[in-house]
């Protein structure tokens, strides 16, 4: 293996010391990581609500893939797919996930464990009427992760959808559209520190609240 000091797998970068302390997150780990993604936006973060979703395929096997963060409140965090996708059958069949947002710019990172589940049609609505047209359109012209012989064949889908709706204002959500909402059971705050010493502080769902640990690096 070829090695230079220009070579981003062998650099090695030194992670600020900003301190993490307990004491200094919000009690409520769904309040702090709202705190953190706008602190990511204000570093120029791009995409500071990006998170890597893994889940469970129905034989078992794991994988991962980017997902926007739509909405956080007191019952966990959304996000909105194609539940025919590879990720909603995943989750259809194994409600386990784990989602990971990635700051490196900041040297900062939250780990979410949890369960999703599809959120009531409602809130699917209500989101996806927020949603620009062509954004709608593409939910009907496409279904997610399925093969397709060329990109003709996709930009053919999109204009029959077009003309579907083209006497309607408004594109009404498929049934094969919607949210998931993630219920989190633990929720990780990491800090990177100088020499790999970095803070690791846990938070885990209890019956009155949340349960708060370090962890070594
Ligand atoms: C920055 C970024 C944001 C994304 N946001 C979403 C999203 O919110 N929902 C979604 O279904 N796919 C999103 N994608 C695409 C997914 O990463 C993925 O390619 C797609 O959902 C199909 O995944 P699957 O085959 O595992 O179901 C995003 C990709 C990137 C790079």
């Amino acid at each position: 293996m070829s090695e230079s000091p220009l070579d981003p797998l062998t650099k090695r970068q030194d992670y600020g010391s900003l301190a993490l302390e307990e004491g200094s997150l919000l009690p409520n780990p769904l309040e702090q990581l709202k705190v953190w993604i706008t602190e990511a936006d204000e570093a120029g973060v791009y995409e500071p609500n990006a998170m890597v979703l893994s889940t469970i395929d129905p034989d078992g096997n794991p994988s991962s893939r980017t997902v926007l963060l739509r909405g956080v409140d007191e019952t966990g965090l959304y996000f909105y797919t194609d539940y025919g996708s590879r990720k909603g059958l995943a989750l259809l069949a194994h409600s386990a996930v784990s989602l990971v947002f990635p700051w490196y710019l900041q040297h900062r990172q939250v780990k979410v464990f949890g369960h999703a589940m599809p959120t009531e049609t409602e809130v699917s609505d209500a989101y996806f009427t927020s949603r620009p047209r062509d954004s709608q359109i593409g939910a009907w012209a496409s279904d997610q992760s399925q093969p397709i012989d060329s990109r003709e064949s996709l930009e053919a889908k999109v204009r029959q959808m077009e003309a579907k709706f083209e006497n309607s204002d408004t594109v009404p959500r498929p049934e094969k559209w919607g949210g998931f909402l993630v219920e989190p059971e633990r929720i990780e705050f990491w800090a990177g520190r100088t020499s790999r010493l970095h803070d690791r502080i846990t938070f885990t769902k209890a019956s009155d609240g949340w349960d708060v640990q370090r962890l070594q690096p």
